[in-house]
């Protein structure tokens, strides 16, 4: 089967599109992608289309899939070389391409990547521990964010960063819904030259009286899928919880580098 040449190319992957795209060939595509920004732990992803003539609804479609699976992998999709014509073609066939990002050229491209990086180096928090509060929703997202940080800080690799990003999604989720709200304290630790990220989730809520009952997949006692506790203990090299009706519960997760 033909597939279309991934490239590394710093951080990025780059991806040359020339020949006229089909069905099975823009699956492949977004396969290998998503496999390659894993394995080469990659930013972001540059692709050139510089050679088409017509981006359709499908092609369309295709840099919308690729930007979403690499949004969720951290990586910033940057479509470059647009030709002009095309760029109008596509406001006026009504695609919005809402998760791409384009630029003029691939050195363009690029340097955004690049921009992007240097300035989360910038917002990397100086100090060892924070805490932060979860009372509503744009809480959990302010807990993945500073997770995030933390982990990029104490160098985890891409896939480990988003296991404990997800767990951190999940617990600060739980804190909220059932926990009534409570805190996070985030901490870099270090163990026998290792280091890592932990987590400790608080709330002073009604607790929980069965946890290993909470623990399996699928139990909920609210509307969820069940998968918070169990998942994140999974995604996590510790995991500890302490609750007991009453007084509260007190989730820690560590991901060690
Ligand atoms: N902080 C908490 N306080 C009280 N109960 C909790 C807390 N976290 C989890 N639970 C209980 O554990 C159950 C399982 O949690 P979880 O695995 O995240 O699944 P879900 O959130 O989908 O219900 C919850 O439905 C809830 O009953
Ligand atoms: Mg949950």
């Amino acid at each position: 089967m033909d597939r279309i040449p991934i490239l590394k190319f710093g951080h990025a992957l780059l991806v040359t599109i020339q020949v006229d795209m089909h069905d099975r060939l823009a699956t492949a595509l977004e396969e290998d992608l998503t496999a390659r920004i894993v394995t080469h732990n990659a930013r972001g992803v540059l692709i050139d289309i510089s050679a088409l003539e017509v981006v359709d609804s499908f092609i369309g479609r295709m840099l919308d899939n690729i930007a979403a699976v690499s949004r969720i992998l951290d990586a910033d999709t940057v479509v470059v070389g647009m030709r002009p014509a095309v760029a109008i073609t596509l406001v006026e066939l009504g695609l919005s391409l809402t998760g791409v990002k384009t630029a003029l050229n691939v050195e363009r491209g690029m340097a955004m990547i690049h921009d992007r990086l240097a300035g989360r180096r910038l917002t990397m928090p100086t100090t060892k521990t924070e805490r932060v509060g979860i009372k509503v929703s744009d809480d959990v997202v302010r807990v993945r964010q500073l997770t995030r940080a933390l982990a990029v800080e104490v160098g985890l690799s891409l896939v480990d960063q988003t296991k404990i990003v997800t767990a951190s999604s999940e617990l600060a989720r739980n804190t909220l819904d059932y926990g009534g709200g409570g805190e996070v304290t985030a901490e870099i630790v270090e163990q026998g030259g290792r280091r890592g990220v932990r987590l400790t989730f608080d709330d002073k809520g009604p607790g929980i009286a069965d946890i290993e009952q909470a623990l399996k997949d699928g139990f909920t006692s609210g509307k969820g899928m069940g998968l918070g506790l169990g998942g994140s203990k999974r995604l996590c090299n510790e995991f500890s919880i302490v609750s007991a009706p009453g007084t509260g519960t007190k989730v820690t997760i560590a991901r060690w580098k």
